[in-house]
């Protein structure tokens, strides 16, 4: 029988209080772990944790914190540690859509998303390892796009920056693989989340599309093999496997959750 049972377990995750991390979160707490979840606005986090809170039994708390920032990076784990006793799952989910063709992004552009989407997995990771690899088990799971192995036409700086977080997930799979800490990335494809609701707001507002939620849902789908956007539900269930028992001989790897999306493997 799988064991996804999440016992005894603490867990940190990233960008937790909507989509992918509220769902990785919730799946935690249901498999019997603490969580603390983070992410900047205090009220939107708060109402995630008293939701999440009612899924199981175990401790989820809440940290308000913009983990762009070294020192929010910092504070917020060690917060976690004090809070939960230890991290064993460092889940790095926190990011947001940033894509353009190259020559759009300044240097502002592409600073923002390193220090958002692969600086911030670098310093939670450096933080999470030593404690990890002294009680030898640990899970850092990295969430990356689909860009991370196809960078398709007017995907600056994203896929850059989720290819290097392609390669940061081997460089910690290899250093932690002697200590039992296991480290991999899964990609996400188009998931149904509040980045999307987002997103067509803001390109209704400049006129760019004039079709319904759900036919912008349908266009999305249409690229799809499966003819389906994902449910983030259906990608923290990856998550979980990842950071359980039942994926304790997975290590280095680039696992896609996305309905057949990306042509490669
Ligand atoms: N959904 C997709 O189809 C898709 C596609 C490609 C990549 N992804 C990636 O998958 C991950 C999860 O995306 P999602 O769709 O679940 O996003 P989402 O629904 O927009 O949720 C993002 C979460 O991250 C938090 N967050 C954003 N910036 C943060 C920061 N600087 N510090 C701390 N927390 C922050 C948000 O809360 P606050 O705003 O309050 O901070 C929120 O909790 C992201 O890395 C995203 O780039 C998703």
């Amino acid at each position: 029988m799988i064991d996804m049972r999440m016992d005894r377990r603490c867990a940190l995750i990233t960008g937790a209080s909507k989509g992918i991390g509220y769902a990785a979160a919730v799946n935690f707490i249901k498999a019997g772990g603490d969580v603390a979840i983070v992410a900047r606005r205090p009220d939107v986090l708060e109402e995630a944790r008293a939701s999440i809170a009612e899924e199981g039994k175990g401790k989820v708390i809440g940290i308000a914190g913009d983990v762009s920032k070294a020192d929010d990076c910092a504070r917020i784990f060690a917060e976690a540690e004090k809070a939960l006793g230890r991290i064993d799952i460092l889940v790095n989910n926190a990011g947001t859509h940033q894509n353009g063709p190259f020559e759009a992004a300044t240097d502002d552009i592409w600073q923002a998303d390193f220090d958002l989407k692969l600086f911030a997995a670098i310093r939670l990771s450096r933080a999470a390892l030593p404690g990890m690899k002294e009680r030898r088990w640990g899970r850092i799971i990295n969430t990356l796009n689909s860009g991370a192995k196809w960078q398709r036409f007017g995907s600056a700086p994203t896929s850059v920056t989720r290819a290097a977080g392609m390669a940061l997930t081997k460089v910690i799979a290899n250093e932690g693989a002697p200590h039992n800490v296991l480290c991999n990335a899964v990609l996400v494809g188009l998931i149904q989340t509040d980045q999307w609701v987002r997103g067509y707001a803001k390109e209704q507002a400049e006129g760019k599309i004039k079709r319904s939620f759900d036919d912008y849902l349908a266009e999305m789908a249409s690229r799809i093999p499966m003819n389906r956007v994902g449910t983030a539900e259906e990608f923290a269930n990856m998550i979980l496997f990842l950071a359980s028992d039942a994926g304790s001989y997975v290590t280095g790897t680039a696992i896609n959750v996305d309905g057949g999306m990306c042509p490669v493997v």
